[in-house]
């Protein structure tokens, strides 16, 4: 048995390769760096569901535009007790309002819903009242307005637009996976995106960024990170935004984060230095880290950089997996068809080693 199911082959895939080895990353026939920063969300989505619908709409900018006005509606359902919780459950309860199904509308619904509903939740957390889309708008200006109540820059749409493409999939990821064992059952995409949610949210998996803040803030200057890390080390802690399950090199995502948060520049929420400040901690992890786990190659992951572009973009730490289920729920659905298309139900073995009846039955 394999523990934590490393290196287990659990579906064949046409949607994307991770080499953890090489460090590479590939969606759809195309290396990352063909589409990090040169496509838009839309067109990776396009990408990933070319072939798992009967037909797609030529243009599915519009359409999405379209279903975030529709989605939009459940948004009255928001109430206080939903507001008391996390960015991320009262995201996933008001996408659990939807019905479900395996068409490329529900899929549409599906794609629309973490952007629309996280920037709802996100403003009545802070007292505001929701903005209405603007289907006209591509995606990710769209998620930026509604989060704010006005325009973003060029700029900072094209950093969003980044980010969103560049972890639109990932290979068998935990939450992918969950969200294929759910569509493998038939309950539809609606279950299997609720899925992939419940598991993205995780700290081991996509709930790193967020906390990645808070040890930022803890650090506070260059010099004081030896000190920070090394306790935190001894306490046990992981240090959040470094290592994975599959690279055993620097996760590609990373730097095409990186320079998308340099590429934004002065303009965007980020404080002088703040770049530079993150660039120290992270060399003085990684060599903490080599020291501390010589027999493990420990680099860093697509949240470190995630987190500073996140908070440049002014997203409230908060909510920043939400705004990792944005782009993820492309690869969820798309996964979820493919499962649908081929698939057999997923059902594992498992091995029991609890204690035996005393009288045979
Ligand atoms: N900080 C400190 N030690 C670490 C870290 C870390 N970030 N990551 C792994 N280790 C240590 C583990 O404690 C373990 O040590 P042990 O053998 O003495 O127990 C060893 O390295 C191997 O770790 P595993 O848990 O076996 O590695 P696994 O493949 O299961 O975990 C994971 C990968 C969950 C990403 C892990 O590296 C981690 O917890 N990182 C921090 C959280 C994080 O950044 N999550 C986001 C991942 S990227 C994504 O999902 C989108």
């Amino acid at each position: 048995m394999s523990d934590g199911l490393e290196d287990v082959v659990a579906a064949d895939t046409v949607l994307s390769d991770v080499d953890g080895r090489a460090g590479r990353l590939i969606i759809r026939g195309h290396s990352l760096d063909e589409l990090a920063g040169r496509v838009s969300f839309e067109q990776a989505a396009r990408l990933l569901f070319d072939g798992f619908f009967e037909a797609l709409p030529d243009d599915l900018a519009a359409a999405l535009g379209a279903a975030r006005v529709e989605v939009f509606a459940e948004v009255s359902a928001l109430d206080t007790g939903l507001l008391d919780r996390t960015p991320i459950e009262a995201m996933r309860a008001l996408t659990a309002r939807l019905g479900d199904g395996d068409s490329f509308e529900v899929a549409l619904r599906l794609l629309a819903a973490p952007a629309v509903f996280t920037a709802a939740v996100v403003r009545a957390q802070a007292g505001e009242a929701p903005v209405a889309p603007d289907a006209k708008l591509g995606h990710a200006a769209d998620i930026l307005r509604m989060l704010r109540g006005a325009p973003a820059s060029r700029t900072e749409i094209e950093a969003l637009d980044t980010y969103l493409v560049t972890v639109c999939d990932h290979g068998l990821n935990a939450s992918t996976f969950a969200a294929r064992v759910v569509a493998s059952t038939r309950a539809g995409l609606t279950s299997a995106v609720l899925a992939g949610i419940s598991a993205l949210k995780g700290p081991l998996h996509g709930g790193a960024p967020g906390p990645i803040i808070d040890m930022l803030d803890a650090i506070g200057t260059p010099d004081n990170a030896r000190t920070w890390i090394e306790a935190a080390l001894a306490r046990g802690d992981r240090l959040m935004g470094f290592g994975h399950r599959v690279y055993r090199v620097r996760d590609p995502r990373a730097d095409a984060l990186k320079a998308a948060v340099r590429r934004m520049g002065a303009g965007a929420n980020i404080q002088p230095g703040r770049l530079a400040f993150a660039e120290a901690v992270e060399a003085a992890i990684l060599s903490i880290l080599k020291a501390h786990k010589p027999d493990r190659s420990l680099d860093t992951n697509v949240e470190f950089y995630t987190a500073l572009l996140l908070e440049s973009l002014a997203f409230p730490p908060s909510a920043f997996t939400c705004v990792f289920a944005m782009g993820r729920v492309a690869g969820w659905i798309a996964h979820a068809r493919e499962q649908l298309a081929g698939g057999r139900l997923i059902r594992p073995a498992s091995r029991y080693v609890g204690p035996v009846p005393k009288v045979a039955a």
